[in-house]
């Protein structure tokens, strides 16, 4: 198959779709990103890269590392962990408070930003500095020391974060979360802040693409189970109120970040990132997900 080729054609394809999308601007950080920067990596098991546009440029992957979040605490808690959150998609947007309320507390899954907050103090019981931590793991999996907390971004997320406050200090209400409000909320922002590049995602998430398996070292990190279980929550639970959308339009596994990041995953052949900062009025990249739709279309491969 000729990746590189068919991305270099996506790359031109998408054009159109800019100017159609909003970058988003809840922090001054993330609003001051050119909305023109585009950039695709492919990594396959075999072992290749295929990259295009700006795919080295570090950016923030935001709420792509609630994947990263639960691939480290599910491996610890096992199936206990489903206690405190859900697997059921939202149908809401990533901040939304309503359902917390009549379900008591326990969020509908962990790629909304209460079920990620649930998985933050998950990390930070079992972590001595659970910070530290996701970036080794993060590092680790990427193959890249240069994956980085930009600390702009943490501190604009905590000065705006009032809803996120909200959800934790409402979960806390309900003894779903442990650790104190300020320290699950600092963890969190720092999760979302952190900064890589499409080349360095696409290879960290190749792990979902091989079964939990380390793709380089061979080390296997989530069971086989667990990872197909995280593949179905992302192509479920990913793109918020849009992932049947993404679903019927790509058909893989995913998870956008209001960064304007999006990963997808192909079982056993390759993961797939795309970045694009303008979002469409889900929060999830305007020409991402067109790229990812091309793709799926242009090479036939999708999970269905
Ligand atoms: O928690 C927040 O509000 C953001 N820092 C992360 C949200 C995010 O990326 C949602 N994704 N589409």
């Amino acid at each position: 198959m000729d990746y590189q080729g068919i991305i270099e054609e996506i790359a031109a394809l998408v054009r159109p779709e800019f100017g159609k999308g909003k970058v988003a601007d809840y922090i001054p950080a993330l609003a001051k990103v050119p909305a023109s920067k585009f950039g695709i990596a492919v990594r396959t098991l075999s072992g290749d890269t295929f990259q295009v546009g700006d795919a080295e440029e570090a950016f923030s992957i935001q709420s792509i590392s609630k994947v990263f979040a639960l691939a480290q605490a599910y491996p610890i808690y096992g199936e206990a962990l489903w206690e405190r959150v859900g697997m059921e998609p939202s149908g809401n947007p990533f901040n939304s408070l309503v359902q917390l309320e009549y379900e008591k507390g326990i969020p509908r899954n962990p790629f909304i930003n209460a079920g990620a907050l649930v998985i933050t103090d998950m990390l930070i019981e079992h972590f001595p500095k659970p910070k530290t931590r996701m970036l080794d793991f993060i590092r680790e999996l990427s193959g890249s020391d240069d994956v980085y907390y930009d600390y702009e971004v943490t501190r604009s997320e905590r000065e705006f974060g009032f809803t996120n406050a909200a959800l934790v200090n409402f979960m806390k209400s309900h003894y779903n979360i442990k650790a104190p409000v300020e320290q699950v909320l600092d963890v969190y922002f720092h999760q979302c802040s952190v900064a890589m590049n499409c080349r360095e995602l696409a290879s960290a998430f190749l792990l979902l693409a091989n079964h939990g398996v380390h793709p380089r070292n061979g080390q296997r990190i989530l069971t086989k189970s667990q990872a197909k279980r995280i593949n179905a929550i992302m192509l479920t639970c990913g793109f918020y109120d849009e992932a049947g959308e993404f679903a019927f339009c790509v058909g893989l596994p995913g998870k956008s970040g209001v960064g304007g990041g999006i990963v997808a995953v192909i079982p056993n052949e390759l993961s797939i990132a795309v970045w694009s900062p303008e979002l469409n009025e889900h929060g999830n990249s305007q020409a991402g997900i067109k790229a990812l739709e091309l793709f799926t279309t242009m090479t036939e491969m999708s999970i269905f």
